[in-house]
């Protein structure tokens, strides 16, 4: 695709963070372009997916550089179990050895990790690393990390709106808190800002309640070189607008005042 743009890397040097006003207190990327990074160097999908997963740990780091408090990042959707299974079980893999090999480093940094989706589909062994995991980081406060695995908005949906039911709420009495309580991300705030990597301008079934009055970023660059700076440069996209959420600007506010 034409505009995508490939670069040599990013450079790693950040502002500080007290430099960005209104930093988001939420971010959630769609870390998109792995396949299209490795088939543009003649090489197989899975070492686009290796790049990739390499790539987390400088925007995890990145990210707490710049103060934002969550991350959460979507590393399989529940529609991608219908990739070859080559590809499936590679990312499997990838899983499990970044596991082991990143999380004594997340844990130093403070990071709380959390899951959003299914582990179901993940052998017990993999399964229960995971878990074991999200139980050694809960105490930590520095940055939390959710990790949407085997994630669908949709599905995610509907198995709240069956517990909702189960649990036998009354109709008149479910509003839109009821429905937070019961998704995954129930003990998260509401994305501020939803990154998209590599040049597509969709969500795909990604956070789809929780996306309701998020900012979208949308960038041309691939997932495994989408650096610190690409960060930024999003974050401080995301600073200079106003969020109205359904209201008037203050501007348009006072004009009307005027008026008036
Ligand atoms: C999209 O690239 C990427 C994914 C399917 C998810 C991201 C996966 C990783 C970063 C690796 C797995 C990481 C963990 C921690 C399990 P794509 O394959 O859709 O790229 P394309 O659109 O260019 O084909």
């Amino acid at each position: 695709m034409a505009s995508i743009r490939e670069r040599a890397g990013s450079a790693p040097a950040l502002a500080p963070a007290e430099s960005i006003e209104n930093v988001p207190e939420h971010v959630a990327i769609i870390m998109d372009g792995n396949g299209r990074w490795a088939a543009s160097r003649g090489l197989p999908r899975l070492a686009g997916h290796e790049a990739g997963t390499s790539n987390i740990r400088r925007i995890t780091q990145a990210a707490g550089a710049l103060g934002i408090r969550y991350l959460t990042l979507w590393a399989f959707s529940a529609e991608n179990w219908s990739r070859p299974q080559e590809e499936v079980s590679g990312i499997v893999r990838i899983l499990g050895e970044t596991l082991d090999r990143e999380l004594d480093e997340l844990h130093r940094q403070g990071a709380q990790l959390r899951h959003i989706g299914s582990l179901e589909g993940l052998p017990t062994e993999l399964r229960n690393a995971v878990l074991a995991a999200i139980e050694l980081t809960r105490e930590n406060d520095k940055l939390v990390l959710t990790l949407a695995f085997d994630y669908s908005g949709r599905q995610e949906l509907l198995a709240a709106i069956r517990e909702i039911v189960a649990a036998g709420i009354p109709p008149g009495e479910i509003d839109e808190a009821t429905i937070d309580r019961y998704l995954f991300t129930h003990d998260l705030p509401d994305p501020d800002l939803i990154i998209r990597t590599s040049g597509e301008f969709r969500l795909s079934n990604f956070l789809v309640w929780q996306s309701a009055y998020s900012e979208l970023y949308f960038s041309p660059v691939l997932w495994p070189e989408f650096g610190p700076r690409d960060l930024e440069e999003a974050v401080r996209d995301f600073s200079r607008r106003e969020r109205r959420f359904g209201n008037v600007s203050a501007e348009a506010a006072r004009m009307t005042r005027e008026r008036a």
